[in-house]
C-alpha cells in the first residue's frame, strides 16, 4: 500500500488523538476504577477464599445432612427499613407510616434485628426548598426508636438527607451523631461498620456503610461512589476478615435513585461476577414499605409488605413535654406471608446457598406474621393452581411463625418454573394475607427482569459499552482515511 505524506501525517495524528483520549479516559476513571476494583476484590473475596469450600460444601449434596422439613430450627429472620424522612412540616403522615410500623407490626414480627438504610429525618422546610438539620426531628426519631424497638437490636446509617449542610461528620449539626443510633459504630469504622449473628447452626455477617456525598452522585459506580477510599478500606476489612460466614449482607442508601433516572421501578439486579444480589427497597415515607428477610437453612427469601396507608392518620405527631411518643391505636393488619422454601428462583445465589436442599426437602416452609393465634388462621396453598394436597401446619413458636406442609419436590424438578400461592386468612378479621413465588427445583435463576434498572446498574456494562464505542469509531476514521488513499 502506497500512502501519500498527507495520509501518513494523518494516520499519525489518529494515533497522538488516539493514546491522548486514552490517556484523559484513563485520568478520569482512574480514582473510579481504583475504587471499583477495590469494590470487586471487597465482594470477591470471601468468595475467592470460600469459593472452593463453599463449591465443595454447596455441591457436596450426599454428605450434607442438613434437611428441610418440618422442624422449626435453622432459621432466623430480621427486618429493613429506608428512607423514614421524618419531618417536623410534612403534613402527610410520613412520620406517622414509621409510628405505625413501630406501634403495629414491629412487635407482631418480633425480628432478629432492625436495619435502617438512611434518610432517617428529611431536613427540609415547609416549602421543601433549604435544607436544615432540625433537632426536632431527630429527638422525634430518636423516641420513637427507644420507646417502640422493645430491645431489638437496631442499626441505623445516614442517607443523604442526613448529611445536608454538613461541612463534616464533626459538624456540629450533624445530629445524626448526637441522636443515630449506631452513630459511635459509624464514627469508629469511618463510614463503615459491621456486626455478628451468631447462632448454632452458623454465623452471618452485617455490613453498613453512611451515604455523605463526598463526591457526589455518579451512578456507573454505585453506591461506592459516596464513600471515601478509607471507608472502602473499612468495608474491605469488615468483609476480608479470615473468620467464614454463612453470608454477609451489605447494606447502604442510594439517594433515590429511581427518581434521578425516572425508572419508575425499584432497581434490583444480580452480579454475576460475584455471585451477589443488589436489592433496593423502597421508601417507609411515601410507600410504608418494610422488607422482612429470612435465612433458611442458608437459603434468603424476603418479602416487601406495604403499611396499610388508607387507614394512617396524616397529622404531625408531637412528643409529649416529657419526650413521650403518643402512640396512636394500633392498626388492624392482615398476615404477611414469607414463602422461604421453594425460595423465589428469581435471587437464588448459585455459589452462595445451598439451593439443592429445595430438591431434598420433604416441606414446604414459610413463615406467617399476624397478631392472631395461629388456631385463628386458615392457611389455603396452591401450586400451579392446583390446590395443594397436604394440610398446612404450624410448627413453631410465639417468635418464630414458622408454617410447614409436606410436599414431593420431585413432582416439579422437570426443569419448568413453578408457581406456588399461598393464601392466609385470618377468621378473627376476615383479612387475607396473600404471597407467591415462582420457583425452580433445579436451582436455576430467573432473571430479575429489572429491565433498564438491572442493566443500569450492572457498572461493567456502561465500561464496556463506552470502550466498544470508542474502538468503532476510531475504526471508522481509520476506515475514511484508508479509504481515501
Ligand atoms: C454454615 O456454614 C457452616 C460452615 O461452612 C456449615 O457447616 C453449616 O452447615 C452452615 N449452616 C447452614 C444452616 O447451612
Amino acid at each position: 500500500m502506497n500512502l501519500s505524506k498527507s495520509t501518513w501525517a494523518c494516520l499519525l495524528l489518529l494515533l497522538v488523538s488516539l493514546f491522548r483520549a486514552g490517556q484523559l479516559h484513563w485520568l478520569s476513571i482512574a480514582e473510579l476504577s481504583s475504587q471499583s476494583t477495590q469494590l470487586d476484590k471487597t465482594l470477591a473475596v470471601p468468595e475467592s477464599v470460600s469459593s472452593r469450600q463453599s463449591r465443595y460444601r454447596f455441591q457436596d449434596e450426599e454428605n450434607d445432612q442438613t434437611m428441610l422439613d418440618d422442624k422449626n430450627s435453622d432459621i432466623f429472620y430480621f427486618v429493613q427499613i429506608s428512607d423514614l424522612h421524618i419531618s417536623k412540616f410534612k403534613n402527610q403522615g410520613h412520620t406517622n407510616h414509621f409510628i405505625q410500623f413501630m406501634n403495629s407490626f414491629l412487635p407482631m414480627i418480633k425480628p432478629e434485628l432492625v436495619v435502617v438504610t438512611g434518610d432517617l429525618t428529611d431536613a427540609k422546610d415547609s416549602d421543601r426548598i433549604k435544607t436544615q438539620q432540625y433537632p426536632e426531628e431527630w429527638e422525634m426519631y430518636k423516641a420513637i426508636v427507644e420507646q417502640g424497638s422493645g430491645g431489638i437490636p437496631w442499626y441505623d446509617t445516614r442517607g443523604n438527607h442526613d448529611a445536608f449542610n454538613l461541612e463534616s461528620w464533626q459538624s456540629e449539626h450533624n445530629l445524626y451523631r448526637a441522636y443515630g443510633k449506631s452513630a459511635e459504630l459509624l464514627e469508629a469504622g469511618e463510614g463503615v461498620y459491621s456486626w455478628q449473628v451468631e447462632k448454632p447452626f452458623g454465623k452471618y455477617q452485617f455490613v453498613a456503610m453512611d451515604a455523605s456525598p463526598k463526591k457526589g452522585p455518579s451512578r456507573p459506580i454505585n453506591f461506592f461512589g459516596y464513600l471515601t477510599s478509607t471507608a472502602m478500606d473499612h468495608l474491605a476489612s469488615a468483609i476480608m476478615t479470615p473468620t467464614q460466614y454463612n453470608h454477609t449482607f451489605v447494606f447502604s442508601h442510594y439517594p433515590t435513585t429511581t427518581m434521578v433516572f425516572g425508572l419508575g421501578d425499584i432497581l434490583q439486579s444480580y452480579n454475576p461476577w460475584t455471585d451477589s444480589l443488589e436489592l433496593e427497597l423502597a421508601d417507609m415515607k411515601d410507600h410504608g414499605v418494610f422488607r422482612i428477610i429470612a435465612i433458611d437453612n442458608d437459603m434468603i427469601s424476603f418479602v416487601d409488605q406495604e403499611l396499610p396507608l388508607a387507614d394512617i392518620d396524616i397529622g404531625i405527631p408531637t412528643l409529649s413535654k416529657e419526650g413521650q411518643v403518643q402512640w396512636p391505636e394500633k392498626l388492624t393488619v392482615k398476615p404477611t406471608i414469607l414463602i422461604t422454601n421453594p425460595k423465589d428462583s428469581r435471587y437464588v445465589l448459585g455459589r452462595k446457598e445451598p439451593f439443592y436442599r429445595t430438591r431434598t426437602s420433604t416441606h414446604l416452609r414459610f413463615l406467617v406474621f399476624s397478631k392472631s393465634d395461629p388456631s385463628q388462621l386458615q392457611v389455603h396453598i396452591t401450586v400451579d393452581g392446583h390446590n395443594h394436597p397436604f394440610p398446612a401446619e404450624f410448627v413453631g413458636t410465639s417468635n418464630m411463625p414458622l408454617w410447614v406442609s409436606s410436599w414431593e419436590p420431585n413432582d416439579f424438578n422437570d426443569m419448568n418454573s413453578h408457581t406456588i400461592h399461598i393464601e392466609v386468612t385470618d377468621k378473627s378479621t376476615m383479612l387475607i394475607g396473600e404471597a407467591s413465588v415462582e420457583f425452580r427445583v433445579d436451582g436455576f435463576r430467573l432473571a430479575i427482569g429489572g429491565g433498564v434498572g438491572e442493566w443500569l446498574i450492572g457498572s461493567h456494562v456502561a465500561t464496556l459499552v463506552s470502550l466498544i464505542l470508542q474502538i468503532l469509531i476510531s475504526l471508522l476514521f481509520l476506515y475514511i482515511i484508508l479509504e481515501r488513499t
